[in-house]
């Protein structure tokens, strides 16, 4: 049985050593595909996988067709927009995310992202503080209540939506309750964007929500870049010249948005939410687990195409 650690953007050599532990004590071999220069080098290197993890590495219909021993693919993370599930069901293999694994290293990126821009990107300029100021969070999972616990610490007012939750956890995790996206946006001085990318998210934060929000207010994402209509947010920065954006997946028109709006915009050179040696060993360790537990004792708790 072998096992594919596939990770364009590696893994700490820390987690990789503990990942190849758990799957080499459960008798399976291990392999790793890291820094793969192309597409086509992961097209190739799942051929004999029986077992495969990944990141933000994108396992196609593609990827699937040629991989075929594969039965099961864990995405080391919580988003798994980056594997087609569709496809993986009709291959019979099953796909499972590591939820909460790595939420905590997103959660502080968030306030870190706040503070960046709060205090004027690190410049010599006059900032603010975040003490005192509102922060919405638009979905409260995971990462969303870690990020709604922490700035409650900072001092900050915590306002949260999440169609998937009855308003009383919302109540339970610290937060008020919103009763629509209009009212977190229109009373927040910041909004931290949490939600999945899904057909029903993608392009869903545009200019109409981006321009409710009050003046001065900073919009962090550090969830997809895809939840952006791109050309609302542009529009929305031009016609308002004190809102801010900060992300950790920069937008496709990212270079022009720099240029126009350099102290109001800024995103990370490459997605660094999940990127801790904490978080690559909990996710990297929680997936080989789980494919051991898959494997032993048909264990499909974190299945995602169900
Ligand atoms: C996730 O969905 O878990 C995060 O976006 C982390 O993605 P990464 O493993 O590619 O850094």
């Amino acid at each position: 049985m072998k096992v594919l650690l596939a990770t364009q953007k590696p893994f700490s050599a820390s987690a990789v050593k503990l990942i190849r532990e758990v799957v080499e004590k459960a008798g399976y071999e291990f392999c790793t595909l890291e820094k793969y220069p192309a597409q086509e080098d992961l097209v190739k290197g799942v051929a004999d996988a029986d077992a495969l993890i990944v990141r933000s590495d994108k396992v196609t219909a593609e990827v699937l067709e040629n991989a075929r021993n594969l039965k099961i693919v864990v995405r080391a993370g919580a988003g798994f927009d980056n594997v087609d599930l569709e496809a993986a069901t009709a291959h019979g293999v099953v796909v499972m995310n590591t939820p909460g694994q790595n939420s905590n290293a997103v959660a502080e990126l968030a306030i870190g992202m706040m503070i960046f821009m709060a205090r004027t990107q690190f410049t010599p300029a006059t900032g603010s503080e975040i003490q005192g100021k509102k922060l919405g969070i638009q979905a409260f999972g995971n990462v969303g209540r870690l990020v709604g616990a922490k700035a409650k610490a900072l001092g900050m007012d915590i306002m949260a939506i999440d169609p998937f939750l009855p308003t009383e956890k919302i109540v339970e995790g610290g937060a008020l309750p919103a009763k629509d996206l209009d009212e977190l946006y229109s009373s927040c001085d910041y909004v931290s964007i949490h939600i999945p990318a899904t057909p029903q998210t993608i392009r869903s934060i545009g200019y109409d929500l981006i321009t409710k929000m009050p003046k001065g207010a900073t919009l962090v994402n550090t969830a997809r870049k895809e939840v952006i209509d791109e050309e609302g947010l542009m529009k929305a920065l031009t016609e308002r010249e004190d809102l801010k954006y900060v992300t950790d997946v920069a937008p496709d028109n990212y270079a022009v948005l720099r240029e126009k709006f350099s102290s109001r915009v800024f995103a990370t050179p490459k997605k660094m939410g999940a990127q801790t040696g904490e978080a690559n060993v909990n996710a990297g360790i929680a997936a080989a687990a789980q494919i051991v537990d898959f494997f032993v004792n048909g264990n499909t708790r974190f299945q995602v195409n169900k």
